[in-house]
């Protein structure tokens, strides 16, 4: 079953790969060539980090990425056309495993293939996590730079506040003041529809959990807020075109294009081994090739490809390896365990409001129409990700839930609960209905408790491993998904603002809502509403495309065998070994409560500062 639908019959007329070429991008290496630092994956983390190591102009950079440039592809540019990337060229098309907590079902997981990895085809939010995210961190850690008031400066480095495509006044949408001066463009969105007023008004009205917040990345991460996404001047930023194509002239970096690491290699003959060797090759037949860093291996491949390698390389559970005739190096049950994502349920309206952009997917002029304009002065629906406005709230204290578990959020600012308010019919999993209104509340868990893994299903990494995510697999997962769809629907029924827009619950969630006017959210877990909800969220769940954790940082003295093992030392280094470093969405230690590219960003520039104060650069 495919996850993203959206717009793919139609934006796939428009899809162009015009590569352009770019100093510096080879497709093989020269005889002899040495580097300092290989950095295998040029996504988020990989892209900041080639740019950071390479300001050191004594020093020489690798960067080996598994496909090639975005520049030139059209549904890159556009924001509003991200969601038809899903199934791509660039998209590594992975599958989950049948999901146990969604009754059998699988579906896809997209990442970036491409330089600016998954960067180039996320729907662009923009949220940097609560401050006590950090601090949570920290503690687990034991390494106080973890902590926001040490790292905000790091967050500071990645981004800059520009304005939205329109100019429109942004007073009370966003706090300049938290934001900083980094190269990756972020903005409100430049093409506000009626349905944002509306949703902020409610909120205003209702406050409480929906309370409005001005700035959803200035510290708490808690209330209803204009989406800030990474838009600038109607255009895509991402992580290629803020860290990369910048210093395309830098002669201290080489770009390694369509190239896949296959295995980390030890150079160490005895002790402790020293991973410093990246063996790659362009297709699954074809030749081996190797390349030995002088400092240091540092591996970006992501949530999925990094922990892949490590147990393609003998870093893992050693059982699993046993099997697969892998000699192991370093055994560590924990490598690829601790897969956590953000499940997503969504539910449909039907409106009597005409004010959606329903016919954009329903009439291929008026897509057209909205394309064209884009093209001429990059303005208009085409410059936003499909939705403007976001909520997060969490499960009050007093909640029975409570009882038999701690809180799955990292502190009282991050949230357990998310919405995404889309002013049209936002397919997953099915196609639009071809005519009517609509109304898309995307209801999320973003503090679950459920943990899967990543694993090796074959000693080729041409293979993709076993991705079990493991969605709702935990009573606490189940009992929030079933509360997000709750807390929704009492907001939509009790604000006064979403009076105008008769809004009627539609499809199966019409069947699983008593009624929409009755709040019954004060029944117990064994009423007949409960289950019909949980039934439409087994049935429907898909996910925000967030997975993270398969590698955690854990506390630099924790052996693997104790209860705050990880993978990863607090300085990303992989413990048990010398020469090699992670820096992705893998070493979350804990579950981020937020949309999660701002976090990597911001973890990446501090893990680069790490390196540069391990080797005496700076
Ligand atoms: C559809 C979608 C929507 C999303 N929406 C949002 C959003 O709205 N807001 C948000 O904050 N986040 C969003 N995300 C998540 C966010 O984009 C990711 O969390 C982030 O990009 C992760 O960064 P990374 O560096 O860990 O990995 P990636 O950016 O995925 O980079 C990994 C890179 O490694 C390369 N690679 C993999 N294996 C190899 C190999 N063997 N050899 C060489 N190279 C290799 C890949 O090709 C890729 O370029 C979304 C993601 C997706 C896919
Ligand atoms: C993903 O699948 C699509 C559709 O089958 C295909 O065109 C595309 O090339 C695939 N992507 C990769 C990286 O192979
Ligand atoms: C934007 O709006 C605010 C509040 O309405 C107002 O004070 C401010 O002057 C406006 N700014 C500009 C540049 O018009
Ligand atoms: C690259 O270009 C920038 C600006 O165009 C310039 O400041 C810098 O010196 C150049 N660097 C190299 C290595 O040529
Ligand atoms: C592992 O090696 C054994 C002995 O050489 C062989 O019988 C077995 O088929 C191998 N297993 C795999 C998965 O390659
Ligand atoms: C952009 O072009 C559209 C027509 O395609 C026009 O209506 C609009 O006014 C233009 N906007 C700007 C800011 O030039
Ligand atoms: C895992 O490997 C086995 C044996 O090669 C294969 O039959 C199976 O299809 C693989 N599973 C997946 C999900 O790729
Ligand atoms: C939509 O329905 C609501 C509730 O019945 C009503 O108040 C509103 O006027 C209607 N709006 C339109 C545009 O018909």
């Amino acid at each position: 079953m495919k996850t993203y639908t959206l717009y793919s019959a139609l934006a796939s007329v428009v899809l162009a790969n015009l590569d352009s070429a770019a100093a510096r991008i080879l497709t093989s290496l020269d005889q002899g060539a040495s580097y300092d630092f290989v950095i295998v994956g040029g996504g988020v983390a990989g892209s900041v980090l080639a740019n950071r190591l390479s300001e050191v102009s004594s020093v020489n950079v690798l960067l080996i990425e598994a496909g090639g440039s975005p520049n030139g592809n059209l549904a890159v540019e556009v924001p509003f056309l991200g969601t038809s990337l899903s199934g791509s060229a660039i998209d590594w098309n992975y599958t989950i495993t049948p999901q146990t907590g969604l009754n059998g079902r699988s579906f896809e997981l997209t990442r970036g293939k491409v330089l600016g990895g998954s960067s180039c085809l996320n729907l662009m939010t923009w949220n940097r996590c609560a401050n006590d995210l950090y601090d949570h961190w920290a503690y687990l850690s034991g390494d106080d730079g973890w902590s926001w008031a040490n790292i905000e400066k790091y967050y500071l480095k990645t981004s800059r506040l520009v304005a939205p495509a329109d100019g429109h006044n942004t007073t009370g949408q966003v706090t300049p003041s938290a934001h900083g001066d980094g190269p990756v463009e972020v903005s409100v969105a430049g093409f506000l529809q009626p349905l944002d007023s509306v949703v902020v008004t409610a909120s205003k009205q209702t406050g409480g959990i929906w309370e409005f917040s001005e700035d959803i990345n200035a510290g708490n991460g808690l209330g209803t807020t204009y989406m800030q996404s990474s838009v600038g001047e109607g255009k895509r930023s991402h992580a290629a075109s803020a860290y990369l194509d910048p210093i395309a002239n830098r002669t201290n970096l080489d770009i390694l294009i369509n190239t896949q690491a296959t295995r980390l290699i030890n150079v160490a003959t005895s002790g402790t081994p020293d991973i410093r060797t990246v063996e790659y090759a362009q297709s699954r037949d074809g030749p081996r090739s190797s390349i030995t860093a002088t400092k240091e291996v540092i591996l970006s491949a992501g949530v999925i490809a990094s922990p892949q390698l490590l147990q393609l390389s003998g870093i893992g559970p050693s059982d699993l390896l046993t099997t697969l005739n892998i000699t192991t190096l370093i055994s560590n049950p924990l490598v690829g365990a601790g897969l956590v994502d953000h499940p997503m349920i969504p539910l449909y309206f039907t409106t009597n409001s005409t004010t959606t952009w329903d016919p954009v997917l329903q009439d291929t002029n008026v897509f057209n129409g909205d394309l064209e304009r884009w093209q001429e002065n990059q303005t208009g629906l085409f410059v936003d990700s499909p939705a403007d406005v976001q909520s997060f709230w969490r499960i009050p204290e007093g909640d029975g839930v409570w009882s038999s578990g701690e809180d799955t959020a990292a502190g009282a600012e991050s949230a357990h609960l998310e919405s995404i308010w889309v002013n049209a019919y936002a397919p997953f999993g099915s196609a639009p209905p071809s005519t009517g209104n609509f109304l898309t509340v995307l209801a999320a868990i973003v503090s679950p408790s459920s943990r899967g893994s990543v694993l090796i299903n074959s000693t080729s990494a041409f293979d993709q491993p076993l991705i079990d995510p493991a969605l709702l697999t935990t009573p606490f997962d189940t009992y929030a998904a079933v509360k997000v769809i709750r807390d929704i629907k009492s907001f939509l029924s009790t604000s006064p603002a979403f009076g105008a827009l008769g809004l009627e619950p539609y499809g199966d969630l019409a069947s699983a809502f008593v009624e929409l006017a009755s709040n019954s959210s004060e029944e117990t877990t064994s009423t007949g509403e409960y289950t019909k909800l949980l039934k439409y969220a087994v049935d429907h769940s898909v996910t925000v495309n967030h997975p993270m954790g398969t590698l955690p940082f854990s506390s630099s003295s924790s052996t693997n065998s104790s209860s705050e093992a990880g993978v990863l030392d607090s300085e990303l280094k992989v413990k048990g070994a010398k020469g090699l470093r992670v820096v992705d969405a893998s070493v979350f230690p804990s579950v981020a409560a937020c949309h999660i590219q701002a976090v990597v960003y911001t973890v990446t520039e501090r893990a680069a500062d790490l390196i540069k104060v391990e080797y005496g650069l700076i």
